[in-house]
């Protein structure tokens, strides 16, 4: 059997919470059996999107950033988690650029996530500080790029993982219901990984 590999983005600019459970999710897909790759914005220049069009011209990206680090990630990867800090109620910027940037990579092939299974972790300081809205971005990023969108389901992992960290590492750890939305979507997302990625 091949060996299926998980991508993991972090759009965090620390090394805090975001990148901790990102880090832990990825340890339970090793332990599935997955090879593992994490991508982080920390420390990377990654510039937004111009909307320049050179890419659909050229088929690269006229900014020659850390973006190019990323591209050749996405093609030999089966599973895609996401993983974003709470910034405003949604995403972070530097995870936004991320999304936006993988315009190049489609104008290079439209299907580049195509039949790529993806799961969501959100990570907020507050309990209810935009989680689920976070995850919807994320998701709406999938949807629209054939990525097969997972959650850990009803009772307890409605959309994804969702965490409250009270702006420390210490209280991420602390946060019980956050590893169990964890757990759960991971419990899925392999179940998809298994279903849908078999060739
Ligand atoms: C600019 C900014 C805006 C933030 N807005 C929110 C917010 O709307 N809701 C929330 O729950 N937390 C918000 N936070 C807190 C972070 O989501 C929280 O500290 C999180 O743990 C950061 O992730 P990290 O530990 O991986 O850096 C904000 C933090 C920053 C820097």
């Amino acid at each position: 059997m091949v060996t299926k590999t998980i991508l993991g983005i972090c759009g965090s600019p620390r090394k805090q919470a975001t990148e901790h459970v990102l880090t832990e999710a990825l340890n339970m897909m090793e332990e599935k059996g997955y090879e593992t790759e994490l991508f982080t914005v920390r420390g990377k220049d990654i510039s937004p999107c111009r909307n320049c069009d050179y890419c659909l011209r050229k088929k690269e990206c006229l900014l020659k950033d850390d973006m190019y680090q990323l591209y050749p990630l996405f093609k030999d990867v089966q599973g895609i988690i996401m993983a974003t800090p709470i910034y405003n109620g949604g995403i972070s910027a530097q995870i936004k650029a991320v999304m936006d940037r993988t315009r190049a990579a489609a104008a290079v092939d439209l299907d580049f996530l195509k039949h790529k299974v993806g799961i969501a972790i959100s990570v907020g300081g507050d309990r209810a500080g935009g989680q689920e809205l976070a995850i919807q971005q994320i998701m709406t990023f999938y949807i629209l790029n054939g990525v097969i969108p997972v959650s850990g389901g009803p009772f307890g992992s409605n959309l994804g993982a969702n965490f409250w960290s009270q702006d420390t590492l210490e209280g991420v750890k602390e946060d019980e219901e956050g590893f169990r939305s964890l757990k759960k979507t991971i419990k899925r997302f392999d179940e998809f990984l298994e279903k849908y990625q078999n060739e």
